[in-house]
């Protein structure tokens, strides 16, 4: 099915059982060895490699021809397909067992010695690699990534193809939506002084859709953020968005933990068959035994609160952070009485990211603890609250804000699973967060945000406190979690416009700015909305997952760096003064 004009065979095709037959292939040289009257090639292309010997006794000209080319030229080369001796055979090769014998190479383009060696392996810079994209991809570590990440996409299509749902596009140049970043903005020429928003997520639109009657719809959709990157978010991305009418949570959820299974069982590097149900942990569950609504269940180290039993200590910090209404939880780190003074320090380095004015610790040994603060806690419970053991460490954190307690100890907990390398390769685990609050408290006091966006549903017995205590409703949104990465966030909607309007006083956007920002929503949310939910995966995060690789721009063909530029084709650009000039733009400092 590969074949065309330029070749009979790909490079990765032949085996042991074609000898004999006369072939042509077209590809790159990957490597050249020449043994004087014997030149041997290596074609390479998508699908493998293959060994081509030119003999200068057999072909003068081949031979020639074999001897002057350099690595990524591309050549096409005829020959007849030989079994190699047993001794000479390559185990590591798909076509090892075989070599073309040439009788005729031409060659079809030449190139300099590549800033990359194509052959090489993955030590060459990040900024090399994205500068010179085209020959980064050509490797085959990109290239494994980009063609599992295809696999990946595959896989999905068809799974929601079978059960009946429908791939709707939606638009690019589209209205500003309240995802919560920043909007990339596009100008309008022909209205000048208006600009379409490049979409954040297709939220109101599959919202719409279900309204519209499909039912089920899914989209592997480009979504836009003008936000601050890391290595797991980049400026445009990647979902997979889909909606449903007429479910509740679970059945939202049983289909995404369908969907991830069997992508984790099909489609990864390191598959595994991840136990079905997933568990489901509340929000504040999360947070009390993880320190994270995202939590990384690959390892234990499991956060306790120790509150109760340090209430009556001697140690002020302690006692002055409960007596302030917070809170004192620690970590049992086994065997961590090793660590030295200084990982110890990194660890409270770890803590201070989330607030934590210090990190209190205790080793445990046969005598009892050690450590600066174990003077507090002679004969005290709080190593047998641990279960602790001799050679283990305890670590805490008190404060007044018990939030503050929590992620800290989350951020320590990953900084010790990463220092005792907890995390056993290949490993997987997988949750669902639910429960979320509705809102989160906002920058000013009394101002609440959606904690996932607008039109998350309220469970149904706290549709009383969304204007009356926004911080205590309850939210039907919930987070798939992979090795503690976000990998996607999904909720039950609302679909009754008076619920909507509820949710838009409790966020304080007055009425006629909610018509104008949310009509074409809140308008079609009053001719009959069938309830409805769903989910949006980040599908570059799920691939690099699948890839086992540190970074979303390892699975991206042309990813932007962390300062949002495109190092290959160098955008963002400076623009002709005409084009601003038909867009009515002066740019401030001109
Ligand atoms: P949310 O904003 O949580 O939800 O996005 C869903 C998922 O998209 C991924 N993601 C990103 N991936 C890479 N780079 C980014 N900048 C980035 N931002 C988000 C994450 C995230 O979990 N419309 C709702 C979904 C819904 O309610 O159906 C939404 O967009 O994996
Ligand atoms: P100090 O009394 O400030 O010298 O602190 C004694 C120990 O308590 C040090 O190891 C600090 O890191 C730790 N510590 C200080 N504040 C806190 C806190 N809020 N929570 C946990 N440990 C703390």
């Amino acid at each position: 099915m590969t074949q065309t004009a330029y070749r009979t065979h790909t490079c990765g095709e032949l085996r042991a059982a074609d000898a004999g037959q006369e072939v042509s292939l077209a590809g790159w040289v990957h490597r050249r060895r020449d043994q004087g009257g014997l030149v041997f090639l290596d074609v390479r292309d998508r699908y493998g490699l293959t060994q081509v010997s030119v003999s200068r006794d057999d072909d003068a000209a081949s031979h020639d021809v074999a001897s002057s080319v350099k690595p990524e030229y591309t050549v096409r080369v005829r020959g007849v397909v030989k079994s190699r001796p047993d001794a000479a055979q390559n185990d590591k090769l798909a076509t090892g067992a075989i070599e073309i014998i040439a009788t005729h190479i031409e060659v079809l383009s030449t190139s300099p010695t590549p800033p990359i060696e194509i052959a090489g392996g993955d030590e060459i810079s990040e900024e090399v690699r994205l500068k010179y994209r085209p020959l980064d991809l050509r490797r085959s570590e990109p290239q494994d990534r980009i063609l599992r990440r295809h696999r990946m996409n595959r896989y999905i299509r068809e799974f929601f193809d079978a059960r009946e749902f429908v791939e709707i596009e939606t638009p690019i140049l589209a209205k500003a939506t309240p995802e919560g970043a920043r909007d990339y903005l596009v100008p309008s020429r022909l209205h000048p002084g208006r600009f379409y928003a490049l979409p954040q997520a297709p939220q109101i639109y599959k919202q719409i859709l279900m309204c519209a009657g499909y039912d089920r719809y899914y989209q592997i959709a480009r979504c836009f953020r003008d936000e601050d990157l890391r290595a797991d978010r980049q400026p445009e991305f990647t979902q997979l968005d889909m909606e449903m009418s007429f479910v509740e949570q679970e059945d939202v959820l049983g289909l995404i933990e369908e969907l991830l299974t069997g992508l984790v069982k099909e489609v990864a590097k390191h598959p595994t068959d991840l136990p079905r149900p997933w568990p489901r942990i509340p929000y504040h569950e999360a947070l009390a035994r993880y320190g994270s609504d995202k939590p990384d269940l690959r390892f234990g180290l499991e956060i306790q609160d120790v509150s109760e039993v340090v209430k009556d200590c001697s140690f002020k910090v302690f006692t002055g952070a409960l007596e302030g209404g917070g809170a004192v939880r620690g970590i049992r780190v086994p065997g961590g009485a090793a660590l030295s003074r200084k990982e110890i320090d990194g660890l409270q380095a770890s803590a201070a990211e989330h607030g934590a004015k210090g990190l209190a610790w205790m080793k445990v040994t046969e005598d009892g603890v050690t450590g600066p603060i174990a003077k507090f806690f002679e004969g005290s419970d709080l190593p047998a609250a641990f279960s602790a053991e001799a050679g283990d460490l305890l670590v805490f954190v008190a404060d007044t804000d018990v939030g503050v307690v929590a992620w800290s100890l989350g951020n320590v907990r990953l900084a010790v699973a990463e220092k005792q390398s907890l995390i056993a390769p290949g490993a997987w685990a997988a949750c669902f967060i639910v429960d979320f609050p509705l809102f989160l408290a906002g920058d000013q006091e009394g101002e609440w945000a959606p904690a996932h966006h607008a039109f998350s549903a309220p469970v149904e017995e706290d549709l009383g406190l969304v204007e009356a205590d926004p911080g205590k409703a309850r939210a039907l949104a919930y987070d798939p979690v992979l090795n503690g990465v976000e990998m996607g966030s999904g909720s039950i909607r609302i679909h009754r416009r008076a619920v909507q309007e509820s949710i838009f006083r409790a966020m304080k956007i007055p009425e006629d700015v909610a018509q104008e920002r949310f009509g074409f929503l809140l308008d079609v949310l009053q001719y009959g909305a069938p309830p409805h939910g769903g989910i949006a995966l980040g599908l570059d995060r799920l691939a690099m997952l699948l890839s086992d690789v540190p970074s979303i721009r390892d699975v991206i063909a042309f990813p932007k760096t962390a300062k949002a530029v495109d190092l290959m084709s160098g955008s963002p650009s400076p623009v002709d003064v005409e084009q601003l000039e038909e867009l009515s733009i002066r740019l401030a400092d001109q």
